[in-house]
């Protein structure tokens, strides 16, 4: 190839004048763990990575993501998707059949918020049921369980799901999960944990990934929640399960090549996760400071992980988005009279001082 006698020598190369210290956008934005930025390290990872075609299994950094996540899960193997919907319904797909059954809380995301990709794809029937804070009651899921699947009338429950940490900000203690997996064990039915933010579970119970992993036959997690990755999640489990996934993932598109460039990513995510307990311990601290205003109601039970749940006296919630815009702080609207505010590894201590300042504002009272 010619090249420009000019030019070589004094073209310089990406790392001389690429800056990859970008000021994060999420800094004051409570709204969602999902609003992180990628930081230098991991932009860098990503510049930098070796890439090979994942679809032949031949990119080591996905190969590298995926036997990593298995081992910290203390799974056989590891499947690296697009997002936590794919996860999850990876694993319908993978541990069901088309007019089988799965048993799930009725507010989790896969009833939800996936668009009713299970109806539509793995083609189960969800048989739902009223979940306190999501966590599940091993004796209601006992009841519902098909314990004649020879009947003709009568469908095969297939699987067993919730979510841990729940959408609900609660956390499933390691108790409860064996309890419903001594019940799923009893009657061979496959358990799938949606843990799209699984170590801030872990982190929240003062225990380990592995540990609580230990009562599910597959974990999701995601990689893009609160741990710092663009993009992707991690379907775990034992070897066959994560085969039939792979396979179901192709059928999805899913299949993809030079994917070790977000891999990388992923990766640094992964040493990440050490950041939960900071960030825990940051929103519970705040939310002490937020219950220590007249009128402030932090919900307690809904209080395990890095979200705050509160709630304002009624008529106040419009003088609460008024000063959370003059402080240019990134909220989303309060459900139902249920504000949530997510303390996130972007979100600056500043940011939480005046989260509380703003609050106080609004409910017309000096900061303490
Ligand atoms: C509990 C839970 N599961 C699954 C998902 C789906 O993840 P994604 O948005 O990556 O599809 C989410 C997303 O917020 C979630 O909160």
């Amino acid at each position: 190839m010619m090249r420009n006698p000019d030019a070589a020598g004094s073209r310089p190369d990406a790392g001389s004048f690429l800056s990859f210290d970008l000021p994060s956008t999420a800094a004051r934005d409570f709204s969602s763990d999902t609003v992180t930025q990628p930081d230098a390290a991991m932009r860098r990872a990503m510049a930098t990575a070796v890439v090979g075609d994942d679809v032949q299994r031949t990119d080591p950094t996905v190969r590298e993501l995926e036997d990593r996540a298995a081992a910290l899960l203390g799974k056989e193997a590891a499947l690296f998707v697009a997002s936590g919907t794919m996860g999850n319904q990876l694993a319908l797909l993978a541990a069901s059949e088309p007019g089988s059954e799965a048993i799930l809380p009725d507010s989790c995301h896969i009833v939800i918020h996936e668009a009713a990709a299970s109806a539509r794809l793995a083609q189960v029937q969800l048989r739902t049921m009223a979940a306190p804070l999501g966590v599940p009651d091993p004796d209601v899921v006992e009841s519902l369980i098909r314990l004649t699947p020879e009947d003709i009338h009568s469908p095969r429950t297939a699987v067993i799901s919730y979510e841990n940490a729940t959408s609900d900000g609660a956390v499933v203690e390691p108790s409860r999960m064996s309890e419903l997996a001594e019940l799923a064990r009893r009657h061979g039915i496959h358990v799938h944990v949606d843990g799209a933010r699984f170590f801030h579970a872990a982190a929240a119970l003062g225990t380990d990934a592995a540990e609580l992993a230990r009562h599910a036959d597959s974990v999701m997690f995601c990689l893009s929640k609160g741990l710092g990755a663009p993009i992707g999640s991690m379907l775990c489990g034992r070897r066959d399960f994560v085969e039939r996934a792979r396979r179901a993932r192709k059928w999805l598109g899913g299949g993809w090549r030079q994917a070790g460039v977000i891999a990388a990513a992923g990766l640094l995510a992964l040493e990440n996760r050490h950041e939960a307990v900071r960030d825990i311990e940051r929103a519970h601290r705040t939310a002490g400071q937020l219950a220590a205003l007249e009128g402030c109601q932090i919900l307690p039970e809904r209080l395990a992980i890095n979200m705050i749940y509160l709630q304002l006296p009624a008529g106040l919630d419009r003088a609460l988005l008024d000063e959370l815009t003059a402080r240019r702080l990134g909220h989303y609207p309060p459900e139902r009279g249920l504000w949530r505010f997510v303390v996130h590894r972007d979100i600056t201590d500043e940011a939480l001082t005046d989260l509380v300042a703003a609050v106080a504002a609004a409910l017309g009272q000096a900061q303490p």
